[in-house]
């Protein structure tokens, strides 16, 4: 309670267009920090969410199955314990997805790639209660290796990341969520990972990151096409969210590729355009490889993303969560901040903004680090440049 009247005091501040008063306020430092929160040692720590109206974030870890159930400290969301359970077959089912339903409120979809299955889960209401299986889908033929799953209006997707045995195709699976014989399996390129809906026109848009294109569908009709991602300005479609209001439409970030990534996201909205936008600062931006992205507006910060950078395909990009504003016509980037991560050669993987807080899952370190701001919010970070002075130091001294 005391800390929701603090924030919104906050915020009061920072509306009040005068964002040195919380800094000159007597004994008010604003400060970030970062966090690292270690989970079991794994060597693939992948995907996490929260479970809506509830303490509980879900992590998967894909190279034993295991997921951890992580209990957050309800006011300040500090990770605060763990319980880590298996799922699937074996070590070896691969839990890799997990995302919140909507339809079936508290419960939670996981896929298992090595399973081939989707689940449909129940977390349990305490951190000990091992979670149950309410359904299980079975990924029919030819499909293979659901990796991401998505809940969009009455049904669940997945990318299927693994080449089908029967076809050696690859494919997008889209179910009924209460009657899985109601699907559809529409062939892909190499390999589908995000799966999002375009608010205004109602169009599936699909990364694939290897082949780097996005497959656009047209549910009614079953029509696909794909738009592939000009080589000029980077590869490897992976991740993308759907966004509401001034930002509308589809955003998706460029991964890149062993020698590095050109900090390069991109926009469809209705008219379904590709418009692109490369992030320009010369050390942690121009070779970002961004993997992930989550929406970063507020009512105070303005339109904002959130992007994350990863070393996960060439250690010539850096792991770094990027907030990026955009000038009021969404053309361009008017703003970057940039918080490197603890760890460098981390692999960051996925963004997750909470209430007041920022959670990222580091793949290779079995890290999530979380992001706080205090006497401050995410958007009102004074960049150097603001003071910014160009001179070239001859001299160390
Ligand atoms: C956050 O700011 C408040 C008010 O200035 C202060 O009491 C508190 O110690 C700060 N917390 C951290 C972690 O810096
Ligand atoms: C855990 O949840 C169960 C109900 O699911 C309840 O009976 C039990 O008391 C809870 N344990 C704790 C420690 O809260
Ligand atoms: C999708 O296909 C249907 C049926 O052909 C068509 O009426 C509709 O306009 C298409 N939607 C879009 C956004 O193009
Ligand atoms: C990697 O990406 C860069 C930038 O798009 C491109 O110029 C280069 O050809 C790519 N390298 C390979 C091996 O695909
Ligand atoms: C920039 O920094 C240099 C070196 O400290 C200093 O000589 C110069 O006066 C500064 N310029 C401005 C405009 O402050």
């Amino acid at each position: 309670m005391l800390y929701h009247t603090f924030k919104s005091l906050v915020i009061a501040l920072a509306l009040g267009t005068n964002i040195a008063l919380a800094q000159n306020s007597a004994n008010s430092l604003v400060s970030r920090r970062l966090t690292e929160y270690l989970m079991p040692a794994a060597t693939e720590t992948h995907e996490f969410a929260r479970v809506p109206d509830s303490n509980f974030v879900l992590l998967t870890q894909m190279s034993d199955s295991e997921l951890i159930k992580i209990e957050l400290d309800p006011t300040t969301e500090e990770p605060v314990a763990f319980h880590s359970f298996p799922m699937g077959k074996s070590s070896s089912s691969e839990l890799h997805g997990v995302w919140p339903s909507t339809v079936y409120p508290g419960m939670m979809w996981l896929s298992l790639q090595g399973d081939n299955q989707l689940l449909l889960v129940d977390p349990g209401q305490n951190l000990s209660t091992t979670p149950s299986i309410i359904q299980t889908i079975d990924i029919p033929e030819p499909g293979n290796g659901p990796h991401c799953v998505f809940e969009i209006g009455d049904r669940v997707w997945a990318g299927l990341k693994v080449a089908s045995e029967q076809t050696g195709q690859y494919y997008v699976f889209s179910a009924h969520v209460s009657n899985p014989t109601d699907y559809t399996m529409y062939q892909c390129l190499k390999s589908p990972v995000f799966i999002k809906e375009e608010p205004t026109t109602g169009l599936i848009y699909v990364t694939q990151d290897s082949d780097s294109s996005i497959m656009r569908i047209n549910v009614t009709s079953g029509e696909t096409a794909q738009l592939p991602i000009p080589p000029s300005v980077g590869n490897n479609a992976v991740g993308m969210i759907s966004a509401y209001g001034p930002m509308n439409g589809v955003w998706f970030t460029l991964a890149g590729n062993a020698t590095g990534g050109t900090g390069t996201f991109g926009h469809i909205g209705s008219s379904g355009e590709m418009e692109f936008f490369q992030l320009q600062h010369p050390l942690l931006g121009t070779n970002a490889g961004l993997l992930h992205i989550a929406d970063a507006s507020s009512v105070a910060g303005g339109p904002a993303l959130w992007l994350l950078s990863t070393s996960l395909l060439s250690n010539n990009s850096p792991d770094a969560l990027i907030r990026v504003t955009f000038d009021a016509g969404i053309t361009s980037v008017s703003g970057e901040e940039y918080i490197s991560m603890l760890t460098q050669n981390a692999m960051v993987h996925r963004v997750l903004p909470m209430d007041a807080t920022v959670l990222v899952s580091e793949l290779h370190t079995f890290t999530l680090a979380q992001l706080t701001y205090n006497n401050t919010i995410a958007g009102q970070w004074l960049p150097a440049e603001s003071v910014s002075n160009t001179t070239v130091y001859t001299q160390p001294g």
